[in-house]
């Protein structure tokens, strides 16, 4: 995607989309902070999706989970042995790399997700692949390094009190599923979705919000019995698609799909296929959906000696369900969108920064201005008339266009104006914020054109 991120974080940080962490006190690295506007769009994407997955889908249900668990779900899902990531460390400058990072961006096309650490520090050596900061080839042994945030609970700290901050929602998912099941009285197949933050001590973190320490994502657990013939794996990835294409307009040729290779499957997974986006930095993977079979509840089960079978009514048979997870992370998408909408205009009369959020994610549906002070006290009227069924903001600061160009900016898509005549016609003017097209109408009829316009 041909854009300049940096402008991106500065034009998001001088709007109040995103501020980098902890700003006042020299920040804190690669952390950020939503701000007003920011903090809109994210509870509007976190909304959609809970909709659409959740609330308005046949088979489901949401939940709401803990951060920290009982560190033997961890044990369980396999993270307390498996979430590691190899950490190398060049001797010469000191910088520390993840080593199957290193490897996969010299080259673009091969997969090492599933090499050891000797088949790894063979290949740097072999290929000389050199410290990208100081350009030595001088580097440590691999060292597995947990991306488990480790801290203590309670007032003794000691090996009992050990508590982690989850990396993933779902094991919140597996470890409520039956009382979800029985409390709901759900059959398979049914599933569970959630939104909440997640903790990773990632090695390599950056890219502005791409991959960060602390994130939320947006998880489906989707359950189905092992006996069931219906492609649910595709079932859920064309709802994914349906998601990024026609809920919040990502462009097809913006996004490709990636099936995992065997090699390269999480220690949990049968099957997993990644939606990448092409972000300026380069491709990066922006949801994945997991075959997880019934490893997890399998390994719940066995470590919580629960039986957390299901009982089918119509067969008489108990099993263990198969899982399908579509998850994603919400700033990564959140990243996508802002890529995506982030829009350099030439006009004749100058330029233009224009924000073109879907309808659905602008932090406001209408801007409402007058034209001059005389209209201001009617416009206000307008104003908090139409506060009760949009998101609207009042404008009445500066000249016309520089108002405009400020709505463009933060991506709202209608600005309505009243002038000198509208107090006699009783109309008002709305612009179109990605056409800059202008039309009069009566104010009885700004519904009307809203709803048009799918506000
Ligand atoms: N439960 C499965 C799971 O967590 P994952 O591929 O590790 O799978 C799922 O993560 C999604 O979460 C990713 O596709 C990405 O969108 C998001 N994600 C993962 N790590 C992230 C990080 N460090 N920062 C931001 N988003 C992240």
């Amino acid at each position: 995607m041909n854009i300049e991120i940096d402008k991106l974080i500065s034009h998001l940080k001088s709007q109040g989309f995103v501020f980098q962490g902890s700003e006042i006190y020299g920040g804190l690295a690669n952390s950020w902070d939503y701000g007003p506007l920011g903090a809109e769009v994210k509870t509007k994407l976190k909304k959609l999706w809970w909709d659409y997955f959740v609330r308005r889908n046949q088979y489901n249900i949401g939940i709401d989970t803990s951060i920290i668990l009982n560190s033997k779900v961890w044990n369980a899902s396999g993270h307390l042995g498996n979430f590691n990531d190899p950490l190398i460390d060049c001797k010469s400058c000191k910088s520390r790399f993840r080593a199957d990072k290193l490897i996969e961006e010299k080259f673009s096309d091969l997969n090492v997700g599933g090499w050891t650490n000797n088949q790894l520090e063979n290949f740097l050596k072999k290929e000389n692949i050199n410290c990208p900061k100081c350009g030595k080839n001088d580097f440590t042994n691999i060292r597995q390094f947990t991306l488990m945030f480790k801290t203590s609970q309670g007032v003794v700290e000691d090996e009992g009190s050990i508590v982690y901050l989850r990396p993933e929602t779902a094991q919140g998912i597996f470890v409520q599923y039956k009382n979800s099941q029985r409390a709901l009285r759900k059959k398979l197949p049914f599933g569970i979705g959630q939104i909440g933050k997640s903790f990773r001590n990632e090695i390599t973190p950056g890219n502005f919000i791409f991959r960060t320490r602390e994130f939320e994502q947006m998880e489906l657990e989707f359950f189905f019995a092992p006996t069931d013939q219906n492609d649910w794996f595709q079932y859920w990835l064309n709802k994914v698609i349906f998601f990024l294409e026609e809920v919040i307009q990502i462009n097809k040729e913006n996004y490709s799909i990636r099936e995992h290779d065997k090699s390269e499957l999480a220690h949990y997974a049968k099957r997993t296929v990644d939606i990448e986006f092409n972000f300026p930095f380069g491709r990066g993977e922006l949801w994945g959906i997991a075959h997880r079979s019934n490893f997890d509840l399998k390994q719940h089960q066995e470590y919580s000696s629960q039986d957390l079978t299901y009982f089918d009514p119509e067969t008489n048979e108990k099993y263990l369900a198969n899982v399908i997870e579509p998850s994603v992370g919400v700033e990564r998408l959140l990243l996508a969108i802002f890529c995506q909408s982030y829009k350099e205009e030439k006009l004749d009369n100058g330029e233009r920064i224009v924000m073109k959020l879907p309808y659905k994610l602008a932090p406001y549906s209408i801007a409402v201005m007058p034209l001059q002070k005389q209209q201001k006290e009617e416009a206000q009227i307008l104003y908090e008339k139409l506060l009760l069924n949009y998101d609207a903001v009042f404008d009445d600061t500066g000249n016309i266009g520089k108002r405009y160009r400020r709505q463009d900016a933060i991506g709202t898509p209608f600005c309505i104006t009243l002038d000198f005549d509208s107090e006699v016609d009783n109309c008002v003017t709305i612009r179109d914020r990605d056409t800059m097209s202008q039309q009069r109408i009566k104010i009885e009829e700004i519904d009307k054109y809203l709803l048009e316009k799918n506000i």
